[in-house]
């Protein structure tokens, strides 16, 4: 099939008809932060953190696929605004201290949580879940990106071991019934551990080697 030439930050770019905005742009160098997309899972459009500009719209570049003619600003007033409030609100839920990559783009987009107030409790209050021999979930630095969901379920193992429940702050990651991992159906395949972006989900073999104890 014939590619697909769209221009992205000025730069021509000959896209596969079935890419999205995102791929088009990292084939071109040039980069977008993403939290919730991950190539091995199907999550897409739930952060809003990749959205670019497209004709005067907000679109998500990692749920976008390519048009003919396409013109694209990955940067911009706008798009950076937009940018720095999603971190800003994904910071104000979740800590997000522990994260180097998050904290460098919060310094790029000069996102500053503390305008909207104090931080929110719920999610940030969750204490850690240990109740197997293979990793703990820290879901206090969870960003709801729900990949690991997806790694569980549909997605790669199709074990549905995991659920989305809550709304709002409060929302995040559990079991079927908030049941222990391996009563929920877990079979300690370790993808949701390998797609989560944020250290939530820590195996204990690298906790014990932080330690300094045995691995
Ligand atoms: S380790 Fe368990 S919860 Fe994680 S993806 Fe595999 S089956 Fe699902
Ligand atoms: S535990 Fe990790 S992969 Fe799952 S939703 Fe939270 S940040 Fe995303
Ligand atoms: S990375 Fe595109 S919406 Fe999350």
């Amino acid at each position: 099939m014939s590619r697909v030439a769209v221009v992205i930050d000025g730069l021509l770019v000959q896209a596969e008809p079935d890419w999205t905005v995102l791929e088009a742009a990292r084939s071109a160098g040039v980069e977008i932060p993403t939290l919730c997309h991950h190539e091995r899972t199907g999550t897409e459009g739930i952060c809003r953190l990749c959205m670019v500009e497209v004709a005067g719209r907000m679109e998500p570049a990692c749920a976008t696929r390519v048009r003919p003619g396409m013109v694209v600003n990955t940067r911009g007033a706008a798009v950076e605004q937009l940018r720095r409030t999603v971190l800003e609100l994904v910071a104000l839920e979740t800590n997000v201290e522990y994260d180097d990559e998050l904290s460098g783009w919060m310094e790029e987009y000069g996102a500053d949580p503390t305008r909207w107030g104090e931080p929110l409790a719920g999610r940030r209050q969750r204490k850690p879940l240990a109740d197997n021999p293979f990793f703990v979930r820290e879901y206090d630095k969870c960003y709801n990106c729900r990949r690991c969901l997806d790694a569980c379920g549909e997605g790669i193992q199709g074990v549905w071991a995991l659920a989305f429940t809550g709304r709002g702050a409060e929302a995040g990651v559990t079991t079927t019934f908030d049941l222990e991992l391996a009563e929920a159906g877990c079979i300690f395949c370790g993808n949701c551990v390998e797609v989560c972006p944020t250290g939530a989900l820590v195996p204990l073999e690298e906790l014990r080697a932080a330690k300094g104890g045995p691995s």
